[in-house]
Formats: C-alpha cells, structure tokens, sequence
C-alpha cells in the first residue's frame, strides 16, 4: 500500500504535492518522491518519511507534477527505489500503488531491448514499457502498456513532452480525482483532496483518466468516454484518514480481502524460494509472538495436512530457552512488524543453531526480514490498529502458499491437488467478503454479550488456535476477560466456571470434529451457559441448539479458519466499541514490542 498524489493547475505544484501527499502517509512512509514538470521533469527523491524529502528536496518551479510515499513491497525501502521512476530519456516520470505480478518476464524482455533499469521495484517496468510505447501520445502509450500489464495498480504519469497532463489509471488499487476551479487533483484516497475540494470524482477499475488544469476525461481500456457525475465528501479530515470507518481496527478489517488476494497475487511460481525448501531439514518449527503465534499454530495443522511433514509451533519468547534439538528444522518466523524483539531473538537463535530460517513479515526491511535467510512479504498494508487483524489473515493466506509450496518441493503433494488447493485459496477473499456483510447483525449480536465479565471461546483442531486469536482480540481491545479452551479439555477443568453468567463462544464449523463439538456445547449449554456458535452457512440444526449463531460461508475445513476469525474479530470490534473503549489503542499495549 502506497500513497500517490497528483496535481494539474495554476498554483505552484511541489507544496500542494507535498502538503497533500502527507495526508496519505497512514499508507506509507518509508520512502518519498515528487515530479515537477517545468522546464524538462525534476524527480526527487529520498528514503525515509516526506519530512525527510522536504528538508532536501527544493521547490522547483512548476504548476503539474505527481509525488508518491512508498510501503515497500519490491525492493527495500532506498532512494532508488523510492518513486517516482524515470524512463531511460528521463522525460517520463510514473508512479505506482500496487504489484505488478508480471513485473519479470516485462523486465527481462525490456533489458534486452535495451532498456537500463535502475531500481529493484516492480514499478520501474511501467515507466520503461510506456517509453517503448510511446510516440508523442501518452494517453495512447499508456493505454497499450495497460494491455500487457498484470496485477493491481494505481498509476500516475507525466511526460516533459506533454506537459499539461497527468495520466492515471487504475485496477484494483484505489485512485480519486479532485476537482477544482482552473485546478484538478488526483489521490489514492479522500484526505490528500479535503483541503482544496470536496467535489470527487472516483475512477473504477479498469479506466484511465487524463486530468489537465481545466479538464478530466476519464476513458476505458478501449478509449470509450465514460461520463461519472462528481460527488460531494461531508467527511471532516479525521473520518476520511479512516476511510469513513470510525475506527482504523474497523477499516483494516473491511480491507482483509485485498489483503488476502495480494498477498497471493503472483505467487504460485516463485523458482527461488521454491529451491529453498527443498532439502537441509526434516520438519519445521514456527515461532511467533501473540496473533502471529495463533497463525503459527493454524500453521502446524496447514503444513501438517498439505506438505505431511512434522511441524510444531513455538512462543519465540520460549524458543529461545529450549534446547537445540539434534536435527535441525526449518524455522518459520511470523510477525507482523518483523521487529518483535522475541520474534528476532528467536531469528538470532535459530541462525545460531545452523537451521534455515525463513520470515513471513508485514514489512519489507524490517529487522527481521533482513535476519531471517529468506523472506515472504505479507501484503496487507499498513496497519494501525494496536489488534492485528487483516495482518492475521495474510499470514494465514501465506502459511498455506507456503504449505502447498512445500509440499510440491518435497514431491508430498501433487501437481494436480496444488492446483485444487490454489484455487480454494483464491476464493477466500470472497468468503471473507460474505463475512464482512454480515456486520450489522454480528453489531446486533455485541450488544447482548457486551455486559459478560468472562466470556470462553472454544473450538477442536483447527477451531481450537482460532479460537484462541477470537480471545485474544476480545481481551485486548474490550478489557472482557476471555479464555480460549480446546473444547474437549473443557470436562479437565475449566467446566468448574462456566454458568449463566458465562457466555461460551464456540467454533463448530463442518468438519470431522462437529459431532464432538455439539457435545461440547450440551456441555456448556447444561451449564446454563449463553452460547454463540460460529458455523457453516446451512447448517440449520446449530441454530436450534444455541442462542446465537454467525454463520460463516462454507469453505474447505482447512480453510475456515480464515471466514471464521473475521466474524471473531468484528464481533471483538463491537463488543468494544459498545463498552467505549479505545480500540485503535488500548491500554496497556503497543503496536510493535521491541522489548524482551
Ligand atoms: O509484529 P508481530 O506480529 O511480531 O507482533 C506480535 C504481537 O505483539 C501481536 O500479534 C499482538 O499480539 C497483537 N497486538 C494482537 O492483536
């Protein structure tokens, strides 16, 4: 997730490039860049926060430009990765927010025609393929490089040669124009405009805008005109950094099925990685700290079932205290920050002990990232909120990119059943989706179990490590004291606290440990116990059976776990925000724990 900006008027560009550019900087920060046409196009650029950009950068002269704040996903955060890219004449300047998923065979076929590269990123190969392309008509160029690029993005270009425009376009990523009087903006969202207009105009997938000073026409692939009425924003700034959401937690969770879908985008086939995996170990051990250890330990079951090989799944903060096993395994590090001082020490450690390590990190170039021997990206976004909750289903999506992986490597999973498995993952951003619909009513829900001093979650196997992570974002966010038991321990101890004051959440989605799980619940709800049960779409007998259900798509049973923590998450959500705590930041807690 980056931020983009653009700007055609009568004003000087750079400070509204640069003002308006640090509105979006909840989507980015680790690099920055600005693109002013004047006499030829200055590009300048710098690693780091906008603020760093401003004290080096000088405000060229200038009334049209475009500028960018990176979140990195190709190629670490540097000066040279940073955006804007320049074509080899240096008189075409682009930026991009998104991943372009055929970014190698472009690049490779680019460099043979001649074509000198000078960053890591995917971006570059736009700003390359438009000069191939162009012959003194950007519109036109861009609109034929479009036809060869794959993947999702946001794209902002200017030429020397043409300089009374921006040309945009979009597919997957989000991009807005502002409209004004003799001036016109473009963005990747709402806040970067507010200041200058409240009249927008929302580009869709699949369409490019050409934005003048006095003119926006937004066109298809195919340069067929479409006309879009603007419309009015009532949004004050505060509300539109979140998207209208009231909350970041909120927002983040809406965002989890672009999450999903581009952290597996282009990543069926990655040959490097994929030699990696092949041999030096004989199982795997993840190792994490809070949410990220819950996907370890959806992890183990995954890795367990697609590649067949032993996996366990360890606390970082523990790991470092066992002892070295004779064999060495495969260690998986998951964090979200990829700076969690266990999660690194654990990294240290395991290095140490000579075993591969591999990182699955939210942030490119974070410290983990660069400890670990291998890395795979989650492309989640930034995420604001102190409960990672789009960063949890990422990492899930990984864990199983990874389980198929090496499964193939190690010849325990075949071509075909890889196949069925990528395509079950491909269809998980839409169940999410279904998920995310049915808000309203899960909002209903919180009110009636918003009052309970204890709440227990339960679930059996893959049930059991998310219900664990439903616990922990309850406990975290709504100071609720909830407890996480593998339901068929429940008899072993526990049982001895739950009555009617206790409302029991419980995991019963359609697998092999439904039948058991309904016992669990005649368990509970003998107790007097409230239950609210999550379950498959369809299965009307639940219903008759608890007080509540959210029912959840139906989805193969290695996959619920990704549908089901949605509906835990957004029903953690509101059982807070009816008891008014700070959910975006709770007590006590912080973002990123970068101490033992
Ligand atoms: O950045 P990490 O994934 O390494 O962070 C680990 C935990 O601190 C984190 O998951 C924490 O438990 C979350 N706030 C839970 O929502």
């Amino acid at each position: 997730m980056c931020g983009i900006v653009g700007y055609a008027g009568y004003r000087q560009a750079y400070p509204i490039l640069l003002e308006s550019l640090k509105r979006l900087e909840y989507r980015g920060y680790d690099s920055a860049g600005v693109a002013i046409v004047g006499s030829g196009i200055t590009v300048q650029k710098d690693k780091g926060y906008i603020s760093q950009l401003e004290e080096t950068a000088e405000a060229v002269p200038g009334t049209l430009g475009i500028a960018h704040t990176r979140w990195a996903t190709h190629g670490p955060p540097s000066k040279e990765n940073a955006h804007p890219h320049i074509d080899c004449t240096g008189d075409l300047a682009l930026i991009h927010n998104g991943i372009i998923e055929n970014h190698q065979p472009l690049r490779d076929r680019l460099k043979g025609e001649g074509h000198v590269f000078r960053s890591e990123t995917d971006t570059e190969v736009a700003a390359h393929l438009i000069e191939s392309l162009y012959h003194g008509d950007l519109e036109g160029a861009v609109r034929e490089a479009l036809h060869e690029i794959r993947g999702s993005y946001a794209f902002a270009v200017i030429h020397s040669k043409e300089p009374d425009k921006v040309v945009a376009a979009r597919n997957e990523s989000p991009l807005v124009v502002g409209l004004g009087t003799d001036e016109n903006f473009l963005a990747s969202d709402i806040p970067a405009l507010l200041k200058h207009t409240n009249r927008v105009l929302y580009v869709m997938d699949g369409e490019i805008v050409v934005l003048g000073r006095d003119s926006v026409r937004i066109t298809d692939y195919e340069g067929k005109p479409i006309a879009r009425e603007p419309q009015r924003i009532t949004w004050t700034l505060e509300d539109a950094e979140k998207g209208g959401f009231e909350h970041f937690m909120l927002k983040e969770i809406f965002e989890e099925p672009q999450a999903i879908h581009d952290t597996l985008l282009g990543r069926v086939a990655e040959p490097e990685l994929n030699s990696f995996f092949r041999e030096g170990y004989t199982g795997v051990k993840l190792v994490a700290c809070g949410t990220s250890y819950h996907a370890a330990l959806v992890g183990k079951y995954v890795l367990e079932e697609i590649a067949r090989i032993p996996t366990t799944a360890e606390l970082a903060s523990e790991y470092r205290y066992s002892k070295a096993p004779a064999d060495r395994p495969l260690v998986i590090l998951l964090s979200q920050s990829g700076e969690t001082a266990d999660t690194l020490g654990a990294c240290r450690e395991a290095n140490r002990r000579g075993c591969k390590t591999f990182a699955i990190a939210n942030v490119i170039g974070s410290s983990l990232s660069r400890e670990a021997q291998r890395t795979m990206l989650t492309r989640a976004g930034i995420e604001i909120g102190v409960a990672a909750t789009k960063t949890f289903v990422a990492q899930l999506a990984a864990l199983y990119l990874l389980a198929i992986r090496i499964g193939l490597e190690r010849a325990t999973l075949g071509v075909e059943e890889a196949n069925r498995l990528n395509e079950d993952l491909r269809r998980l951003p839409r169940a999410v989706q279904a998920v995310l619909n049915q808000a309203p009513y899960i909002e209903g829900l919180a009110q009636e179990y918003a009052k309970a001093r204890d709440v227990f979650f339960i679930g059996r196997h893959l049930g059991y490590p998310i219900a664990m992570e439903g616990a922990l974002k309850l406990k975290e966010i709504s100071y609720v004291h909830a407890e996480a038991y593998a339901a068929g321990e429940l008899k072993h101890g526990p049982l001895a606290l739950v009555g009617s004051d206790t409302p029991v959440v419980a995991i019963v989605t359609r697998d092999h440990t439904y039948d058991k799980m309904l016992s669990n619940i005649r368990e509970v709800d003998a107790r007097g116990a409230p239950v609210l049960a999550i379950g498959t779409e369809g299965d009307k007998d639940l219903g008759k059976i608890v007080d509540n259900v959210i029912y959840v798509p139906a989805v193969p049973p290695l996959f619920a776990p990704v549908p089901v923590v949605v509906a835990l998450q957004l029903f953690a959500y509101h059982v807070a925000r009816v008891r008014g705590c700070a959910i975006d930041k709770p007590r006590n807690l912080a973002k990123s724990v970068t101490v033992e």
